[in-house]
């Protein structure tokens, strides 16, 4: 087989520069461990910024969106018995966010690409990138049990932490960078009423907790849990115990309960691989960089990588700006780098971190209200919420 850009995992990285590239006449080759059902089950992040909004609607993905997803103007920060209001549009001079679930944005892009006629190759096991370093690079995996190989000009390597595309870079040509936190997030998904309009970001002693949805039907909440708690140890009854006793009285007053419909523990990790090309792959998203989910960034950072990749990859067919892939990681990494320190700051100051000394936690408490409190330190937040702008690439 042959095509220009072979990508390597059907995440949202993947499938979203597939699709952008694909519109623009670039051929590419989808290569996937898993199948659409496994890939469509996997509960993430609602929150999208503008540009990524703008991104799906470029990509000719955004109609559902569109149509469903709902726009959030602020959100509600708790805490000491306050709830403040950050009014994300007001602070921006009119930005805002769209709530729409990134299985949801998932469906779209799969559909799509069918749609398009785009060529996805599912359950593909061993896949291996190879030559990177040369003009001909090409990836190989197994299918049916026989071995295919791709041959393509460019690698874009979107398959998440655990892929196989950074793992094959040699150690010495990496940097990693990581903080892996002492606590997770331990999330449920019900079809009740959303407890509030907007989102509410708790922070209490017994941990943080966050309310958030999907629809005007259906939510997700999530609380603190300690590294090593079991899941099979979290009743519905225990959960939404826990959740209420962590938000403001009147909020827990109002919340409705029902039974979940998915719960699940996940780890918070912030880590970021320095640079993210090697030669002629460049790797996007989750298997670049990691971020805690406090500040709602893992999905919007996959896409201003794609952005990037997709702008450069444009320039690079139409008018041969090859000098153009050189810059690829530094264009990236000056973004992400911000959306690693903003997650990193806002999971520091929300969560409780057991063992800190009592200066420490009261710092943690300082900020948080210095920085709901003042219309500076509430427009910093907004910025950063809604996405800080990206790069032209010229
Ligand atoms: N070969 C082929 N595909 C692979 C391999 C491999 N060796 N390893 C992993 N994959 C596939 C996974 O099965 C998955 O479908 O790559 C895909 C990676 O998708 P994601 O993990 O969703 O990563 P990404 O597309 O970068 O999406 C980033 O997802 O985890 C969230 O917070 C994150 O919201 C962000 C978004
Ligand atoms: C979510 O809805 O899953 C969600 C929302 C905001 C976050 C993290 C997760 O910061």
């Amino acid at each position: 087989m042959k095509t220009r850009v072979a990508i390597i995992g059907s995440g949202p990285s993947g499938m979203l520069l597939g699709q952008l590239l694909l519109n623009a006449g670039i051929d590419n080759i989808i290569i996937e461990r898993k199948d659409p059902d496994y890939i469509l089950s996997r509960i993430r992040a609602g929150v999208l910024e503008q540009g990524t909004v703008d991104l799906l609607r470029e990509a000719g993905v955004g109609a559902r969106m569109d149509e469903e997803g709902l726009i959030h103007d602020g959100f509600k920060v708790a805490f000491d018995g306050r709830s403040e209001h950050i009014d994300l549009k007001a602070l921006t001079g009119g930005k805002t966010v769209m709530v729409y679930g990134q299985t949801e944005v998932t469906r779209d892009l799969l559909q799509t690409r069918k749609g398009a006629g785009g060529l996805s190759i599912y359950d593909a096991d061993d896949v291996q990138p190879h030559g990177l370093q040369s003009d001909k690079p090409y990836v190989t995996f197994v299918k049916n049990g026989e071995t295919v190989r791709v041959d393509c000009d460019y690698v874009a390597g979107c398959d998440g932490f655990h892929g196989v595309s950074r793992q094959s870079i040699p150690a010495d040509k990496i940097k990693v960078f990581e903080r892996v936190y002492p606590f997770g997030w331990l999330g449920v998904l019900a079809d009740t009423p959303p407890v509030d309009e907007e989102l509410i970001y708790a922070r209490h002693e017994r941990g943080f907790a966050l309310c958030s949805m999907r629809s005007p039907t259906r939510t997700r909440y999530y609380v603190q849990v300690d590294a090593q708690e079991k899941v099979e140890d979290w009743s519905d009854e225990r959960f939404w115990g826990e959740l209420k006793s962590r938000l403001p009285e009147d909020v827990a007053n109002r919340l409705v309960t029902g039974p979940s419909i998915e719960k699940s523990i996940a780890p918070l990790r912030s880590f970021v691989v320095e640079p993210m090309q090697y030669g002629r792959m460049f790797l996007l998203g989750d298997a670049a960089h990691i971020v805690p989910p406090t500040g709602a960034k893992g999905l919007n950072l996959a896409a201003s990588d794609v952005n990037t990749l997709y702008r450069i990859m444009v320039k690079v067919y139409k008018d041969g700006r090859t000098d153009l892939l050189s810059k690829y990681s530094e264009i990236c990494l000056r973004r992400v780098w911000k959306a690693e320190r903003f997650s990193w700051w806002v999971t520091s100051m929300l969560h409780n971190f057991a063992g800190t000394d009592s200066f420490s936690q009261r710092i943690h408490e300082t900020e948080l209200d210095y920085f709901v409190s003042s219309e500076t330190g509430r427009k910093s937040v907004a910025e950063n919420y809604v996405g800080l702008p990206y790069e032209s690439i010229d």
